[in-house]
Order: C-alpha cells, then structure tokens, then sequence
C-alpha cells in the first residue's frame, strides 16, 4: 500500500511502487482530468503539483509519491473559481484542449512561487508544455492576466 494526499485527501493505492503517478491516476483512482501525451517528460500533458510543484507524472513512480500532497486538475475549484481557470475561460485558451490539464497546473504553480512573473519567467515555467494547436500566445495573456 501506498499512501498520499489526492486533492487534500489522504489516499491508499495498492500497486506496484514503479507504477507511474499518471497510471495510478487514471486507471486506479478514476482521475482522468491529467492526460498522457509522450510518457516520457517531454510534453507536459501529464503535469500534476506535488508538494507544490509542477512535475510529470508520467515518469514519477508511486514510491516517489509516498506521503507527498498530490494536486490534479480535479484539485483546482469546479466552479472554475480560480484565477488561471478565470483567465482561461475569458482568453478561450484551449483549441482541442488535450495539453490544457497540464497546462493550467504549470501556470497555477508559477503563480504560486511567482505572482508577478515577466515574460522571460512565463516563458520558463510553460517551456516545458508543449501545445500541438500552438495555444501559446493565448496562453501567456491569460497568464499575464491572472496575474494582474
Ligand atoms: Fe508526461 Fe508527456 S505524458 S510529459
């Protein structure tokens, strides 16, 4: 068994402890809001906040995970309350929308170590998610936004 904290609640999973974070999430914990895009820390669909951080799931094995806080998309208000989720909605940010879990978790986690980033930071923390509808400017006003 392994235990951690889903979205503020402390959880066990009974699995093997190299099972990805991502695998667990979708296909033990019914949590499918992250997305698998390459599996191996190259696009960013798969981003989760663990301890506060933005980190790849796909590649972060259960035994990583023990005892951390784990925040997914599902984590983030269903009212679509939050900032980022405010800015998103009003910069109509997605296109087809699969990268956007990921996403918005990389833009909530810069804003909470970064409220005011510059362009150069933004364009740190998101270089990592890769959008193949090419979201990008939409992306950084509606960070920039969230910000202000
Ligand atoms: Fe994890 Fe692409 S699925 S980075």
């Amino acid at each position: 068994m392994i235990s951690f904290t889903l979205n503020e609640k402390v959880i066990e999973v009974d699995a093997d402890p190299s099972m990805p974070l991502l695998w667990a999430l979708r296909d033990l914990l019914d949590m499918t809001g992250t997305k698998y895009g390459c599996g191996i820390a190259q696009c960013g669909a798969c981003t989760v906040h663990m301890d506060g951080n933005a980190v790849r799931s796909c590649v972060m094995p259960l035994s990583a995970v023990a005892g951390k806080k784990i925040k997914t998309i599902e984590g983030l208000p269903s009212d679509a309350s939050h900032v980022i989720q405010q800015a998103w909605l009003e910069h109509n940010v997605p296109q087809c929308g699969y990268c956007q879990s990921g996403q918005i978790m990389s833009a909530v986690a810069l804003l909470e170590s970064n409220p005011n980033p510059d362009d150069a930071a933004i364009d740190t923390a998101m270089q990592g998610n890769i959008c193949r509808c090419g979201t990008y400017p939409r992306i950084k006003a509606a960070i920039k936004d969230a910000a202000k």
